[in-house]
């Protein structure tokens, strides 16, 4: 079990995909849960607060990670997941301590067979016993950098100045919540990834894990 932490744009998918890769494991994005409940919640006109509706929604076994997808029943959620409508009800439902659970008990059964898990509270919350943690970091600068090129590379508009405020708001929004707030756990590797490319973050959790 491999945990990477860290802000939004940080570079946690690319890395974990390569890591997972390497190593052989499924690369599980924990976000996803938590822009799926948002999604559902939204689409169902489920309140942010409501945390019966929103704890059924995390629990219902026909929502289900498939690689890099997500599915409720047949349909596929994984683009509906990433439209920025969500992004209110995403920060306030990641706030709710009883989803939160719903979903870390989801992110530990899944990870039994042994995974490659990016997210914002997997060292310090969901796997605080693995010894594999790191937590990559990056300035604004850099991350709005890198948001805005997969937007291109995704054919998708995209302004600068929105993106920055966006990714902002939402570092505020992660670090400062009561529950499983984004922190470094006290054991976690630390990786400032301005001015290292892809391959030599890799390289270094690569190093790290195998010696
Ligand atoms: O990684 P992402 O940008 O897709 O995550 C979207 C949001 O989901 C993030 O801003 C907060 C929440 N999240 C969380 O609270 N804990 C996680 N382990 C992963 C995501």
């Amino acid at each position: 079990m491999v945990a990477i932490d860290g802000p939004a744009g940080a570079g946690k998918s690319a890395v974990s995909r390569r890591v997972a890769a390497e190593l052989g494991v499924p690369f599980i994005d924990s976000g996803m849960f938590y822009r799926a409940v948002a999604w559902l919640g939204l689409e169902e006109g489920v309140a942010s607060d409501d945390v019966v509706r929103l704890v059924e929604i995390a629990t219902r076994p026909r929502l289900r990670i498939a690689g890099e997808k997500i599915f409720f029943e047949d349909r596929d959620l994984t683009a509906d997941i990433h439209r920025p409508e969500i992004n209110d009800n995403l920060s306030a439902i990641s706030q709710v301590a009883a989803v939160r659970e719903a979903i870390n008990r989801r992110q530990r059964r899944l990870a039994e067979s042994g995974v490659v898990m990016a997210g914002r509270d997997i060292g310090t919350v969901v796997f605080p016993d693995t010894p594999h943690k790191f937590f990559l970091t990056a300035s604004l600068d850099e991350r709005v950098r890198r948001r805005l090129a997969q937007k291109e590379r995704r054919g998708e508009q995209a302004d600068a100045d929105e993106m920055e405020r966006e990714i902002a708001d939402r570092d505020v929004a992660d670090s400062t919540r009561l529950v499983a707030p984004l922190k470094p756990a006290p054991d976690a590797v630390i990786i400032d990834t301005d001015g290292l490319d892809l391959d030599q973050v890799v390289a270094k959790i690569l190093e790290q894990i195998r010696r």
